[in-house]
């Protein structure tokens, strides 16, 4: 582990000979986009998943997210106030949106407030996952009948998802599956019906749990740090329709909007440490201290955000460090929860518009504090890392809230 601010871009950078870790082998020999240690076919791949993400795909994608961001905002509103597991609704918020994005499938979490079978196998299977086994003894632990039967039936559910989708004829809402397939062809091989039934699960792993642990955080930063409702509201309430509704392309250039959620992330990275990478057989130097090469390595971000070589004040929640106090940080090299380079995240862009428009409406709409006598430090204390956040129970209240009416604007 080097928990060295400028290990970041010698690990992950563009320029980087590190590769994926055997830990990506964990599913082999199914292999998506995530988990292809194969530069080559991981490139090509990309090329391929890029098409999703271009900015008309994330233009048509922003009605359909809207309609589960005013079904969360119904949902916090429901609650009257009173102490809510606001974690448990913004899961069930990603969820059902990348249920309709990926497969066209509505969840329905948020309409009945009842946890989805796949969500419950999935927490199962990256509980598995957070013990961080060795890879030989994590397949071998999968492969013995009856231990891991949740880890195997969240695989098939992904796989039934996708067979579903290959039979779908109607291309009215083009989800990323629907885009990955047009690329297959009509009749994929094995190997690409492999790497289309991992893919899928990649979909819903990368894109729910990370963006709900997001959303997470930085309630839970706001709860603790209301001022910065009020810097939000000031910034954003001149941006927000006559219908109450906010649009991506009015808000994304929203400077305090972007620096919580790169002051959230920064504090609360998704995965928080363990991204592993294979050094190059030469090895590669980091702040002059040589690192032999062919040997695992990663670069915690949880723990670089708090070393006084990368920040000043580097636990208190600040936002300002990311536009009018520069000076508080001081080895920016290090701040990557996207990652950079050819492994970065591909769903940035989609993560962002989902979170810049939802810290939005709720913010427009609601206080949110701790109930009486919290403080929240539960949540972080019982959260635990499990490659992605297994979460704590998020206890918030979410007052309504109205510009008229309040003393704050
Ligand atoms: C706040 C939300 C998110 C954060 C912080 C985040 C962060 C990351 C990070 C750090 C990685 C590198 C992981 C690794 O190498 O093992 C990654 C990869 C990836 N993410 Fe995200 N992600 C987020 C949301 C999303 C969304 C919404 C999608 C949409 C499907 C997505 C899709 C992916 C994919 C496909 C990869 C693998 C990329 C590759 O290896 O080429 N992510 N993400």
């Amino acid at each position: 582990m080097i928990a060295h601010p400028l290990a970041v871009p010698a690990v992950h950078g563009a320029q980087s000979q590190c590769r994926k870790a055997s830990w990506y082998d964990e599913d082999w020999p199914r292999q998506s986009i995530h988990t292809s240690r194969d530069h080559q076919f991981h490139a090509d791949r990309r090329r391929v998943w890029s098409h999703s993400f271009s900015d008309k795909a994330l233009r048509s994608y922003e009605p359909r997210i809207e309609v589960y961001n005013k079904a969360l905002m119904d949902r916090l509103g429901d609650h009257g106030g009173q102490p809510m597991n606001a974690a448990k609704w913004f899961n069930y918020y990603s969820y059902d949106v990348m249920g309709d994005l990926a497969f066209t499938k509505d969840f329905g979490l948020l309409r009945s407030g009842q946890q989805h079978l796949a969500v419950e196998l999935l927490n199962d299977a990256l509980g598995i996952q957070g013990i961080k086994l060795p890879t030989w003894m994590f397949r071998m632990l999968i492969a013995i009948p009856g231990l891991t039967e949740k880890y195997w039936r969240f695989i098939q559910y992904c796989d039934e998802q996708l067979a579903a989708q290959m039979a779908q004829k109607d291309t009215e809402k083009p989800s990323l599956m629907a885009r990955l397939l047009a690329h297959a062809g009509p009749n994929p091989s094995k190997s690409d019906l492999l790497t289309l039934q991992s893919d899928s699960r990649t979909i819903i792993v990368a894109g729910s749990d990370t963006t709900a642990a997001t959303l997470s955080h930085i309630a839970y930063l706001l709860a603790k740090n209301p001022e910065h409702i009020v810097k939000l509201r000031q910034e954003l309430l001149p941006l927000m329709n006559a219908d109450g509704s906010f649009e991506h392309q009015k808000v994304y250039q929203a400077e305090h909007l972007n620096a919580v959620i790169n002051e959230a992330l920064r504090l609360y990275p998704v995965p928080p440490t363990a991204i592993v990478r294979k050094t190059p057989i030469q090895g590669i130097t980091v702040d002059g201290t040589f690192i032999p090469g062919n040997i695992n390595v990663w670069t915690p971000q949880y723990v670089i955000a708090r070393s006084n070589d990368a920040y000043d004040q580097a636990y208190d929640f600040i936002p300002e460090r990311w536009y009018s106090m520069p000076h508080l940080v001081i080895e920016k090299a290090g701040y990557s929860p996207f990652l950079t380079g050819p492994y970065g995240c591909i769903g940035r862009p989609l993560a962002l518009m989902q979170i810049r428009l939802v810290i939005a409406a709720t913010v427009s709409k609601f206080d949110i504090g701790f109930p009486p006598g919290a403080d929240g430090s539960d949540f972080v204390e019982n959260t635990k890392d499990r490659f992605t956040w297994g979460l704590a129970e998020l206890n918030l209240c979410f007052r309504p809230w109205q510009r008229s009416t309040s003393n704050h604007s």
